[in-house]
């Protein structure tokens, strides 16, 4: 049982806040196919408490979202407290702060991953949230390995993982990458190994390099972190979460992948939860990098890509799913590599 203050969950996975990626639509799809707890993507501090479209849209979740963490991304307590207050008053069950991110700074100012080279700055954003909301849901830290590589970045993160634990937090997330590597060069997974034997009593979470439901398998096994944190590897395959389920039970159960028609399935309630939340024409743009993704399970992944990056409209997305979903068989697995993902990740972003 994974324990996140009074949140609990079975399966010792997640799918993890990814901007641009994980909204509501994302993450109900992904329950639907045995993900126990999903996160938003990084929720600005300043679209909250500006309030209007941009807090309506940040705030989206239903019935079916739930057990749900909203991410919180800023640089000054008072604002990250009102944006923590907002959430948790829109039902959110935990609150995740973001001290992860590597874009860099904005008009000077810190957030995100940049909060772990400013330590007084972190932990005032962490008392003043904890301080405020902290009796009425739990918080968790989302962090990455360090600013750097150098020994003073080591210990400030541990100076701000202490702070943070003393406050009361719930879980802490960490990105065994540094902020300055962003996506380059492997997560250091021994760093969370020897984290979980530090704070050995704490729910920590690990994240970096899950590709595939054996890399989530392998994280747990190697590091002995209580849960994975399912980012790139959950973009366009909410099946992953059911594979890791079935490897943590049989370790050597055959995982094959999503039928034709299972895609089709998938592909058909993404889109349209995602028109829901976003309307046609921003769906069909969000859309066309999830297509990108959800085509690596086909044969003719090269032509499907293709197709997905043309859709413009709820008729082109059916007519990619009539052309090339349309008969059942089975689907490839692919076997993704880092560099593969970064590359995606560019061809997604020229899509968007
Ligand atoms: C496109 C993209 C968007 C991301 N957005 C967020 C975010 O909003 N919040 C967050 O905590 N992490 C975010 N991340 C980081 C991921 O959650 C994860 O920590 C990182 O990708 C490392 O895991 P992976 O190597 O298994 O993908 C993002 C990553 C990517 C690639």
């Amino acid at each position: 049982m994974i324990r996140i203050g009074p949140v609990q969950f079975e399966e010792p996975f997640c799918q993890a806040g990814l901007a641009g990626y994980s909204d509501r639509a994302m993450r109900v799809v992904a329950r639907r196919r045995g993900c126990p707890y999903a996160v938003t993507e990084a929720l600005l501090d300043v679209i909250l408490c500006n309030g209007g479209q941009g807090l309506k849209n940040s705030i989206d979740i239903n019935d079916e979202d739930h057990p749900v963490a909203g991410q919180l991304i800023g640089s000054d307590p008072q604002t990250m407290t009102r944006g923590a207050t907002i959430l948790a008053e829109a039902g959110y069950d935990v609150i995740d702060l973001n001290f992860a991110c590597p874009v860099k700074k904005i008009r000077n100012k810190s957030r995100g991953g940049h909060m772990l080279a400013d330590a007084p700055l972190a932990k005032s954003i962490l008392q003043s949230v904890v301080q405020a909301v902290g009796d009425r849901l739990p918080i968790t830290l989302s962090l990455r390995r360090g600013f750097d590589d150098s020994a003073e970045s080591e210990q400030r993160f541990h100076e701000i993982l202490d702070f943070a634990w003393s406050l009361g937090v719930a879980a802490v997330r960490v990105h065994a990458r540094t902020v300055e590597q962003k996506y380059f060069g492997p997560s250091r997974w021994p760093f969370l190994t020897q984290l979980k034997r530090r704070h050995s009593g704490r729910t920590i979470l690990g994240s970096g390099d899950v590709f595939t439901a054996q890399d989530a398998v392998r994280m747990l096994r190697e590091t002995g972190v209580d849960a994975v944190w399912i980012a790139r590897g959950a973009i366009g395959n909410p099946w992953i979460f059911a594979q890791v389920a079935r490897l943590l039970k049989d370790p050597d159960a055959s995982i094959s992948p999503p039928t034709i028609s299972e895609q089709r399935e998938a592909l058909a309630e993404h889109f349209e939860i995602a028109v829901e939340i976003h309307g046609e024409q921003l769906a069909a743009r969000r859309m066309r990098k999830m297509g990108i993704k959800y085509s690596r399970f086909h044969p003719a992944s090269a032509e499907v890509k293709r197709d997905f990056i043309l859709v413009r409209s709820l008729r082109d997305w059916k007519s990619v799913l009539d052309r090339w979903y349309g008969v059942d068989g089975p689907g490839v697995m692919p076997q993704p590599t880092a560099a593969d993902e970064v590359n995606d990740l560019d061809l997604a972003a020229a899509a968007s």
